[in-house]
């Protein structure tokens, strides 16, 4: 028996779980841990909400409020989000709590006295209008490696972990002013003195992923950096020196500790030694976003405290949803929530393990799901048990018969049956869950023909012996699906062991021991009913509507959120069309302090020339936001002749209105 520590990486607490979050780590994690328990290993599976850092922080300051009533707020949304889909966590706990500090902090100043940390001048950006640093995703702007635009910490489309100094033009978030460079220190992480070990690392763990593996090569080809440790901000853990007062510890450099807090309170609780765990196997299940993070910063961090590194990262790839990015502020997505009200969360861990491979990104669809969940779920494994549950009743009154003088129909049904614990099991060791899962479709699908085959209606009366073969058979393979579907589908499986009258279901190594003759089977139960047109059509259409309203309310406008509008005389300089679009027009709009691209559909009204020096009211304190590809900064609300409310034309450029 081997100890395995198992992790999913900590989500923020700055919203609620969405599809994605359960696809990339929460599922594949859980099929891993129920199967590893259920073939007599000793786990330990942890999680906890990462509560500290921008993310956080950024959602307070918009809502007004403080950033742990947030991280409250998320905490437990994604507790019952966890729960909902069975999740099989021995503990989840909080970045916030009291122990995740003291071990965070003790971690620091390990180091800090290893001379691992180390304090160091630098500069930072700075915005004057908000009186403070713009660490991480309080900047935006475009990345400097790239060209995409970015976060201040986070590069989506080229995956790189960024400084906010690392992007060209940014932002301020909150106030979209440029911000300044201004002095200041932190403490930095020697990350670059463990260029060798992490070369090592990564070359010598085998077991590690075909895409950890390529990113993080890449990553060290290009030479590793020291990393800035610390922040200028008020929420996160104190740095535990005297002269950093006002300093925080970055989400980044806590975060991961937040594995081992979650560990030792269950130590705490349970009376084990969660060292035990991590001494022997452990795995961190992430999404491929948090690659860099996982496989370069935390395995030096733990190699600078002294600590056996991860046995294995498994990282996986992106959902999108009806074939687009999912975005939570675009309200494009499915939340966990609003799914389980409708369907069984196991209906959601068969679609998206069955799917695609985890290391592949795929697409969660509502028709392929009906599809799924009726052509498989319900017409092929559901099908099959509840025609073997039923004639086992029809023709032998509930109880198991004899299996006697099998001919070579049965005698291969068996010896196919009989390789599937196995099969599925290695494959689910070596984290291939959809295959594994693959292989108990097939499995049943050859249960049906067999039982088509057999043709057991008809036998029992011309030979009654075969039918009864084809009914045990058919029972042992009801038993076998119970045990191997359950780290898949652990509710629908119970309820299957519960029709058998299994006592215990709890042990992979039970699949094949046969039910005995003569055991009492119960009366089928509809197990996987199949989902109409009818509600998928709804479901479609709340998806299109959220996104509509969330359009109408459009994350452009946080107006309201931020209760400052703030809307300048501005003076148009330059204009121009945006291709394929008759109303769309580029402009380069003067508010006085800088010029800013304002995309507005006035194609139509007015001509180039009468536009240029034109004095426009203008909106300039809305999230940037993207037009026919064109970044628009702004939202024009009067020209002078359009709106009788406001005349610009007898206002000063930069003169603020609002
Ligand atoms: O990217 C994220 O969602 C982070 N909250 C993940 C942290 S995982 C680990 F560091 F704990
Ligand atoms: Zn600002």
């Amino acid at each position: 028996m081997s100890k395995i520590f198992i992790s999913c990486a900590l989500p923020y607490a700055n919203g609620p779980c969405h599809l994605g979050h359960l696809r990339s780590t929460y599922l594949p994690a859980d099929i891993y841990a129920r199967y590893n328990r259920m073939i007599g290993n000793d786990v330990l599976f942890v999680c906890a909400t990462d509560e500290h850092g921008t993310p956080i922080a950024v959602k307070a300051d918009k809502e007004n409020k403080k950033p742990i009533e947030i991280a409250k707020r998320y905490h437990d949304m994604i507790v019952r989000d966890v729960e909902s889909c069975n999740i099989s966590l021995d503990n989840f706990t909080r970045t916030s709590d009291e122990a995740h500090y003291k071990i965070a902090q003790n971690f620091f100043l390990e180091l800090y006295n290893n001379d691992l940390i180390y304090k160091k001048d630098i500069q930072q950006l700075y915005c004057e209008n908000c009186n403070k640093f713009l660490p991480d995703r309080y900047v935006e702007g475009i990345c400097s490696f790239c060209g995409a635009d970015a976060r201040g910490d986070h590069c989506e489309s080229c995956g790189r972990h960024l400084e906010p100094t690392d992007l060209d033009e940014p932002k301020c978030l909150t106030c979209g002013h440029t911000p300044i460079i201004k002095d200041t220190y932190q403490y930095f992480f020697a990350l670059s003195k463990f260029q060798k070990d992490l070369e090592e690392y990564i070359s010598s763990h085998d077991k590690l992923p075909a895409n950890v593996k390529n990113y993080s090569e890449n990553w060290l080809k290009e030479g590793l950096e020291d990393w800035v440790l610390t922040r200028d901000m008020d929420w996160g853990i104190p740095v535990p020196l005297e002269e950093a007062k006002g300093k925080v510890i970055y989400v980044w450099g806590e975060a991961f500790l937040g594995y081992i807090s979650s560990a030792s309170q269950w130590s705490k609780n349970s009376n084990k030694k969660w060292e035990d765990y991590w001494d022997d196997d452990v795995i961190h299940f992430i999404g491929k976003d948090i690659i860099y993070h996982h496989a370069i910063f935390w395995p030096a961090l733990l190699k600078a405290y002294g600590c056996k590194l991860p046995d294995n990262i498994y990282a996986g790839e992106f959902l999108s949803l009806e074939g687009e990015k999912m975005s939570t502020s675009k309200n494009w997505v499915v939340w966990i929530k609003d799914f389980v009200e409708d369907f069984d969360s196991d209906l959601l861990r068969y679609y998206l393990t069955i799917n695609a491979p985890l290391n592949k990104d795929t697409d969660f669809s509502w028709d392929d799901f009906a599809r799924r969940v009726n052509d498989e779920l319900a017409d092929v494994i559901g099908n099959f048990l509840h025609r073997t549950f039923t004639f086992t009743h029809k023709y032998f009154d509930g109880n198991l018969p004899d299996y006697l003088n099998p001919d070579d129909e049965d005698t291969e049904f068996e010896l196919l049956m009989k390789e599937v614990p196995d099969t599925v099991g290695n494959l689910i060791s070596d984290l291939k869950f959809r295959e594994g899962l693959i292989e108990i479709f097939k499995i049943a699908k050859i249960g049906n023909k067999y039982f088509n085959d057999c043709e057991p209606w008809k036998a029992v009366k011309e030979n009654p012996q075969k039918a009864a073969n084809c009914i045990y058979l058919s029972n042992q393979l009801a038993k076998i699906l119970a045990i191997t579907l359950k780290p898949y589908i652990p509710i629908k499986a119970d309820e299957i062991a519960k029709i058998i009258n299994l006592n215990n279901s709890n042990q992979w190594k039970d699949a094949n021991v046969p039910i005995p003759v003569g055991h009492r089977i119960s009366k089928a139960k509809p197990l996987f009913k199949k989902i109409d047109d009818e509600i998928i059509e709804n479901e479609k259409e709340k998806l299109y509507k959220n996104l509509k309203e969330s359009e109408n309310m459009s994350d452009l406008i946080t107006i309201d959120d931020f209760g400052k509008v703030d809307i300048r005389i501005g003076q148009i300089k330059e204009a121009e069309k945006i291709e394929k679009s008759d109303k769309l027009l580029k402009l380069q709009v003067d508010i006085g302090d800088k010029v800013i691209q304002v995309v507005a559909g006035i194609a139509q009204n007015y001509s180039i020339d009468e536009l240029i020096d034109k004095k426009i009211a203008v909106v300039v304190n809305l999230e940037p936001a993207k037009l026919f590809g064109t970044k628009s900064e702004g939202m024009i609300l009067a020209t002078d002749d359009s709106v009788a409310l406001l005349s610009p034309d007898e206002c000063n450029i930069g003169e603020k209105i609002r």
